[in-house]
Parts: C-alpha cells; structure tokens; sequence
C-alpha cells in the first residue's frame, strides 16, 4: 500500500510548480505559504535563527534563498540587525518579481535576488562562497534528483540547509487541513502590503488560494523525506566528506549537510 502511495504521489503536482497557473495567483499562493509560516506560526522566524546560527558558525556571508517563492527568509534576515553584513541573494524558477522589488527597495545592498529564473535542480554554478538554503522548498524536488542536487552543492564546498514546516506523519496532515481558514484570513493578515485587491479576489470571490494551500500542504506531506530516508541519502554522499544533522520537532525538519572542508 505504502509503495503505490509513493509511485502515485509522484504524479500529484504542486500548484505552485505548475507553468501554466496565472502568476498573480502563485503570487498569492507563495504570499499565503510565507504568512502561514511567518504569521500564523513562528516557524520561518525559528528557521532564520537556525540559518543565522549556521552562516555565522561557518563564517560565511552569502545566503541563497533557493526556490525563494515571496522570499520570506530574506525579508526576515534583512530587518535582522544582528543578520548585519549578510547578502542575501533569493532566486526561483518563476521569480516573484514584484516581492523581490519591493526588499531591494526596503534593504538596497542587502537583498541582491535573481530576477532571472534559477532552476536549482540544473543550473550548475553554484557560489562557493555562500550557503544554500532550501525553505519549504527541497520535497519540491523529483525524488531521483535529490541526491545529485545535494553531491552538486556539497561536492563544491556549500553547505546546504533544509528547512521544511511539516513532518510525513498524521499531525502535519492535520495541520494542512487548517490552511483553508488561512486562506480566508490571508486578505486581513497581510495588510499592511501591496496586492490587496489580487488577494481579495483570489482568496474570496475565487477562491482558489485556500483549495491550493491544503492540496499542496498534503502533497507536500506526502513527499517529504522522515530521518531515515535523509540518512540514507546521506550515504549516498559520502565520497564528498559530508556530515548531516536532521532536527525534528512538531512538525517541522531541520536538516543540515555540511561538508567537512569548508
Ligand atoms: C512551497 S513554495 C515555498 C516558497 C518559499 N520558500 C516559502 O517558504 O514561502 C516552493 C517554491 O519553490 C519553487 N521551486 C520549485 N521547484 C524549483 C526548482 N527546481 N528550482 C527553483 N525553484 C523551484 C516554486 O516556484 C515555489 O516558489
């Protein structure tokens, strides 16, 4: 039963990786997941210790924010004045250019983003200089490629950091299924930015956002990887001198692959 769940999940997509959902509303999908975890729970703040933790123990300065959706963990780090003398470069394969915009404005010579699309399960130049961080972004990844994506940025000397708001266990499916109020409360919450009109009518007169978030909060679920799968790929790596830590708690993942030379 487990496998033909597994073999079916990969054919469920997630909406915000579809090429051909409108862009405002995948704005308005990656503004509802940045305010569930930024504002309706403290995770993306607990996530941003964590990689301030890890930048400043490695001593590096240079933070990529990998499949960066409204690039909350930028938006954190640049009002930080503790997270001072970072560059924070968020990127993603449909770049959310708006958001992006509006932090170079906020934070000009603190957020540096890509305005480009970076597909980072390809594009093959990654800094050797920073830290790669994935935020609610790795399951995204087709399981065959995870494995190569982790060698191709720890085999260069980059650590990379996982930080993912759910566990595969039955809390985290639960807690998905609260994303539907989310969704109703997103017009309310995020009024203090831009887009009120686009959320209101994405999340109230159609209302997409709030089907989206659980859907893809469940697929999610149905994706991510538990510790032993990540000490399994942690094997696979071993050649690159690797050394993993994976942090659980209710329902969150904190992993970390840090390669031994950096
Ligand atoms: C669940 S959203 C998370 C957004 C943001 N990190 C957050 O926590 O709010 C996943 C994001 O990953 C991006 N993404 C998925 N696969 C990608 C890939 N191969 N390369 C770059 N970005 C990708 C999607 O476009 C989407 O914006």
């Amino acid at each position: 039963m487990a496998h033909i769940l597994k073999w079916m999940v990969r054919f469920l997509p997630e909406f915000t990786d579809l090429a051909w959902i409108p862009r405002s509303l995948k704005h308005t999908v990656t503004e509802m997941i940045e305010a569930a975890n930024s504002r309706f729970r403290s995770f993306n703040r607990d996530a941003a210790d964590y990689v301030l933790r890890t930048v400043r123990g490695l001593g590096r300065t240079r933070i990529l924010e990998l499949g960066a959706g409204a690039a909350p963990l930028s938006r954190m780090l640049a009002a930080r004045s503790d997270a001072e003398g970072l560059e924070l470069v968020p990127s993603d394969r449909t770049p959310d250019r708006a958001s992006f915009q509006e932090l170079v404005a906020h934070y000009p010579g603190r957020v540096n983003p890509c305005f480009e699309p970076v597909d980072f399960a390809q594009d093959s130049e990654p800094d050797s200089t920073a830290v790669a961080v994935f935020l609610s972004t790795f399951h995204h990844l087709p399981e065959p490629l995870r494995v190569e994506v982790l060698k191709r940025f720890t085999s260069r000397g980059i650590p990379v950091v996982i930080l993912e708001a759910l566990r595969p266990d039955v809390a985290s499916f639960f807690l998905c299924l609260t994303g539907f109020i989310g969704g109703i409360r997103l017009p309310f919450a995020m009024l203090d930015r831009p887009g009120k009109l686009r959320r209101f009518f994405w999340c109230w007169f159609v209302p997409a956002v709030p089907v989206i978030i659980v859907w893809d909060g469940v697929v999610s679920v149905l994706r991510l990887w538990n510790e032993a799968q990540w000490r399994t790929a942690h094997a696979a790596l071993q050649d690159t001198d690797v050394e993993l830590e994976v942090e659980e708690g209710a329902c969150v993942q904190f992993v970390r692959f840090t390669p031994r030379r950096v």
